[in-house]
């Protein structure tokens, strides 16, 4: 990366302070007339269902927007959240150039979370294929459309480690492993910035939320996140570190607080760990609102204390409370906040600004190029693939699936005929017209299908087909943010729908849209095939009857582990075994009403072959456990499979998960082929924290697990 420093230092010594502040603060359009609420409000509206997200659409696309130029006039603006199109970008980024006295560009920040207009499947969903190649592929699209419609940064990778079902937000990140979510993460910022973050086509990532937002206590959303030191630096700091590493220019620090210090102005996170024992030298940027609301949490007397207290502890940018624009002149002027703790935060603005060669080129679209870049057949086909990928076949009893081609089928559940909910929770630029729906691919195709409407349609079209393909599942608004579930079930209505289906005697392929794990009982125990679908984007109908036509053969495989009661939540594969691991025994550890076990764990996910897998060896080198093991594809079908190591530390100083996982590999495999698939797990990636926080070496005896899931028997012995 190019070395900026000594214009940024020139720059910022021309600033005055008020310039300076100005640099500090992100905003939003906010909607005037009829609709007098804030873009940000908006957005609150239809994350909570008042309104839909047509009708958001609708409002941004006719509603009197109010950009407050006259601040960016006056320089009080230095980034813009929300807006994603050329004409606006360009008018607004015009004033900031020509009528500023500094001419700073400004910079735009966006949603991105999956797919811009080409929306993919959602986080969760992409991130059971385990692929970081599709990853970064899909990460590359969203930059070309979005850095086309005038973005320069996304609000992406969300790579908040949840073990909690019931969050709604699980549905943003790579579900509950910390080296999944890891390597997901540095793959979506590789395919976000690309090569040269001076590009037109290149956004910058801003990684959040920093850290642990996805600890919340009871998986309720903006929670208090109380753990102990050694658990947040193993099981949730490394996926940011991960991102880091990778590259990512910017940060998002998290709503929740973090052992009673909320991550906004939590100096020790964002300063001591981040930029000094991490090194990083990019953008903090709150989130919205987070400034102001640290009075809320209690932590702040009010918005100036909680905008000095921000600014001490390293958040450089404000996004939309008005915090630091209403309150830090006063804080330097009255001597509170020195002026070079400003001065850091705006070098860190302006460096960021370069690296996007704003400077240089603040115009880094048109309308021209706007118009050309969405949507592209070839953008298209990554969606479909992406969503197949992502597709997990949770159970295919008597081989229901695949379907022959002249199957005669029965389709049901409104959610076949729907296309705006298939792009699930934060697709801001989605358009329902953009998306194919399960019927649309079905006609698309030529198929022979009937649609039933009403319960009563039932029994007539069961006794015409010879399949019954049911979709239920979540509504998008039922997960994302602000959207934690106390209970994870299907909904009556669904069930009814299931039960009636079943009535029939007919086999039942029940498809599932949701943005995070179910508690399916009914479904596992009486449904022939269940075919976990997520909500998968725009190519939702053909990627769903590519997998039920078997032209492609399933391979995804679970992120997160699905529980059979809500009350069984958090589970999570990981976990520790107890001194009484639950069991057939009375005084185990478990719960009277539910299961020990969950319904489908994580890892795994079946396909229309079978996998075996053998041969597992395991020697330690100087620096590194190395792990071979093979996978043979046992059926009679070409097919991906995922094959997983995990690890145990026996007896360690301090009691350790029952599996990590600690290394993955696709490959495909012929029907009837094997293939070695090779691990290097470096020694270091096995030590952990001792009582003191002083990290200690992996000791003794080490049980290494190989195989398809994370229940895998296939287990080895090396002492290290
Ligand atoms: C709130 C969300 O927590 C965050 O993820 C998002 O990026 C911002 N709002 C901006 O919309």
């Amino acid at each position: 990366m190019k070395n900026y420093e000594d214009k940024i230092k020139d720059l910022c010594s021309q600033m005055t302070l008020e310039e300076k502040i100005g640099q500090l603060q992100q905003c939003g359009p906010s909607l005037v007339g009829a609709f007098d609420v804030s873009f940000d409000e908006l957005l609150n509206m239809m994350f909570d269902g008042r309104i839909s997200q047509e009708e958001f659409n609708r409002l941004m696309g006719t509603a009197k927007q109010d950009f407050h130029e006259e601040d960016l006039r006056a320089g009080k603006i230095g980034s813009y959240n929300g807006v994603g199109d050329a004409a606006t970008v360009n008018r607004l980024q015009k004033i900031a150039v020509e009528e500023t006295r500094l001419g700073i560009p400004l910079l735009f920040g966006y949603d991105v979370i999956h797919g811009f207009r080409t929306v993919t499947p959602i986080p969760l969903a992409e991130s059971c294929a385990w692929e970081p190649e599709l990853w970064e592929k899909t990460g590359r699209i969203a930059a070309k459309e979005a850095t086309a419609a005038g973005v320069h940064m996304t609000f992406a990778p969300m790579v908040d480690v949840s073990k909690d079902a019931r969050w709604g937000r699980v549905s943003e990140g790579a579900g509950e492993d910390v080296l999944l979510n890891g390597v997901y993460g540095a793959a979506k910022v590789k395919g976000f910035q690309g090569d040269d973050l001076s590009k037109e086509d290149a956004m910058a990532a801003c990684l959040k939320h920093f850290a642990a937002y996805g600890a919340g206590e009871a998986g309720r959303d903006y929670n208090r996140v109380d753990m102990s030191m050694q658990r947040l630096w193993e099981e949730y700091m490394p996926a940011y570190k991960a991102c880091i590493d990778a590259g990512a220019r910017a940060v998002m620090p998290a709503f929740n607080d973090i052992n009673g210090v909320p991550c906004t102005v939590n100096r020790w996170l964002l300063r001591d760990i981040l930029r000094k024992k991490w090194g990083f030298d990019g953008l903090v940027i709150s989130d919205s609102n987070a400034i102001a609301e640290c009075v809320s949490h209690g932590i702040a007397e009010n918005k100036k204390d909680a905008a000095k207290q921000a600014i001490f502890a390293g958040t450089d940018m404000d996004m939309s409370s008005n915090s630091y624009i209403e309150c830090l002149k006063e804080l330097v002027e009255e001597g509170e906040v020195p002026e070079s703790v400003l001065d850091e935060a705006v070098e860190d603005v302006l460096r960021i600004k370069f690296e996007l060669g704003l400077f240089d080129n603040p115009y880094q679209t048109s309308g021209e190029r706007e118009s050309q870049a969405m949507l592209k057949e070839e953008y298209r086909l990554i969606a479909r693939e992406a969503a197949v990928k992502s597709m997990v076949l949770l159970k295919n009893e008597n081989d229901v699936l695949p379907l022959k081609k002249d199957a005669r089928i029965g389709v049901f559940g409104a959610l076949a005929a729907d296309k705006g909910q298939m792009t699930g929770a934060w697709s801001i630029g989605a358009r329902p017209e953009d998306c194919i729906s399960i019927l649309e691919a079905c006609r698309e195709r030529g198929i022979s299908y009937q649609y039933g409407e009403n319960l009563s349609d039932i029994q007539r079209i069961a006794d015409e087909s010879d399949v019954l393909v049911a979709a239920v599942g979540e509504l998008k608004e039922e997960s994302g943010e602000a959207a934690s579930r106390a209970d994870i079930t299907l909904n009556q209505e669904h069930l009814s729908l299931i039960k009636e289906l079943l009535g029939t005697g007919k086999p039942v392929v029940a498809v599932l849209f949701n943005g995070r794990p179910l508690a399916i009982p009914e479904l596992a125990e009486h449904v022939q095939t269940i075919v976990e679908a997520w909500h998968p984007g725009v190519e939702a109908g053909p990627a769903v009857l590519d997998v039920l036509y078997g032209d492609v053969n399933p391979s995804g495989k679970l992120t997160v582990t699905f529980p059979a009661a809500t009350g069984q939540c958090p589970m999570y594969y990981a976990h520790i075994n107890t001194g009484r691991p639950g069991g057939k025994s009375k005084f185990t550890s478990k719960y009277l009403d539910a299961p020990v076990e969950p319904l489908y764990p994580f890892g795994y996910g079946l396909s229309y072959t079978s996998y075996t897998y053998g041969d597992l060896k395991a020697e330690k080198t100087k620096d590194a456990v190395r792990v071979s093991v093979s996978v043979t594809n046992a059926g009679k079908r070409d097919g991906d499979e995922t094959a997983q190591c995990y690890v145990q530390d026996v007896a360690a100083k301090r009691v350790r998960p029952v599996r990590q996982l600690k290394g993955f590999e696709k490959v495909s495999l012929k029907a009837g082929e094997t293939k070695k698939v090779e691990f290097v797990i470096p020694l270091t990636d096995l030590s952990y924290y001792g009582w003191d926080m002083e990290e200690i070496p992996c000791e003794g005896t080490l049980r290494i697990y190989a195989g398809g899931d994370s229940r895998t028997e296939l287990m080895k012995e090396l002492i290290l």
